[in-house]
């Protein structure tokens, strides 16, 4: 019994040094200590043992059990930590490896400029005002002096939402909706998108953006326009900067003006980017019109007011010499780089 015993011991001892996977170690347990094992069996014999011997295998045959299971969960546990580092060695991050470039990007040039604007009118007082893209006929044309069959609105053709729901051609309607809803004194000014319906080429596009202007309160000449845009025209191009006023015609303005700078490239001599003239053409002004007050339920008796309203892509062009207002739209990281 006792060289049984040994034999069984010596038999674990040695085909558990040759374990390498934790189910050739369940495997182990249930030969020797399952209940069919080896072990077990040994211990139904004993039966046959006398009275006195009983007690002394017994024991034995405990302290064998014991030496098993400690062996066993010893090398269980190696066997988990042997696991455990082949999937550390697996998963190990290098954090010396570059990480993947994330490119940093930079303002848009119209955002560079259309910031400078906004800081510049804010400097003299102005708040900025938004109004919406898609706009009522009412806001875009009825209101700002231009009825339904009038010839202002063959140059501003425009995507209809439906007879009176239209993309807005200009940011002139936010004067209008400025004006209803607040009271002189009103200093503001508003950038946004406009839309008309013309093919896109060098000098146009269906979408582009406009900065509107509006000053109302009591007093106010065209003197006060003249200022503040040769400030803003200054601000824009430098110091030296001319500018000129041309009389033009606008509905919602009484009398009206574009002002011209004069040219950056050749002072007025006429070249290429000036067209030869001298001058090139950069907002349209005026005098905001009596009916336009009266529109806003404003009295043009009290009151007065000047508007402006100007192209940004046409003044971000002049600024950086480009010749193609398609450049600004195509995201070509090439063209906004340079800025
Ligand atoms: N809304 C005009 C346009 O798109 C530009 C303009 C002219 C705006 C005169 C004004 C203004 O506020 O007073 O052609």
């Amino acid at each position: 019994m006792k060289d049984k015993l040994q034999g069984i011991l010596r038999n674990a001892t040695e085909d558990l040094a040759k374990i390498q996977t934790s189910k050739e170690l369940d495997d182990l347990r249930v030969r020797f200590l399952g209940k069919k094992g080896e072990l077990t069996a040994l211990l139904k014999s004993m039966r046959d043992l006398s009275a006195e011997e009983r007690p002394v295998i017994g024991q034995m045959v405990n302290d064998v059990r014991a030496t098993i299971e400690e062996a066993l969960d010893k090398q269980r546990t190696l066997l988990e930590r042997a696991a455990l580092d082949a999937k550390l060695r697996s998963e190990t991050l290098d954090v010396t490896l570059p990480g993947t470039p994330m490119p940093i990007g930079n303002k848009h040039p119209l955002s560079i400029v259309l910031d400078e604007v906004k800081d510049a009118f804010l400097g003299l007082g102005f708040s900025i005002a938004e109004g919406p893209e898609v706009e009522y006929d009412h806001y875009n044309f009825e209101a700002l002096n231009i009825p339904k069959d009038h010839p202002a609105r063959d140059t501003q053709d425009t995507f209809y939402v439906s007879d009176n729901v239209v993309l807005r051609t200009q940011t002139s309607p936010v004067q209008v909706r400025t004006m209803e809803k607040s009271k002189p004194p009103i200093r503001i000014i508003s950038p946004g998108r406009v839309f008309r319906t013309d093919t896109a080429d060098a000098t146009h596009s269906p979408l582009f953006h406009q900065i509107e202007g509006l000053v109302v309160d009591k007093g106010i000449r065209m003197s006060d326009l003249k200022g503040i845009l040769e400030r803003f025209a200054k601000n824009l191009y430098g110091e030296d900067t001319v500018v000129r006023f041309r009389p033009h015609h606008f509905p919602f303005t009484e009398p009206s003006a574009e002002m011209d700078i004069q040219c950056f490239q050749c002072h007025g001599e006429g070249c290429r980017i000036c067209k030869g003239e001298g001058w090139i053409e950069i907002l349209g002004c005026g005098m905001v019109h009596p009916h336009v007050l009266e529109n806003c339920g404003i009295d043009p008796e009290e009151y007065s007011g000047y508007a402006f309203g100007v192209g940004l892509e046409r003044i971000v062009m002049g600024r950086y010499k480009i010749d193609d207002i398609r450049l600004f739209y195509e995201n070509d990281a090439r063209f906004l780089r340079q800025f």
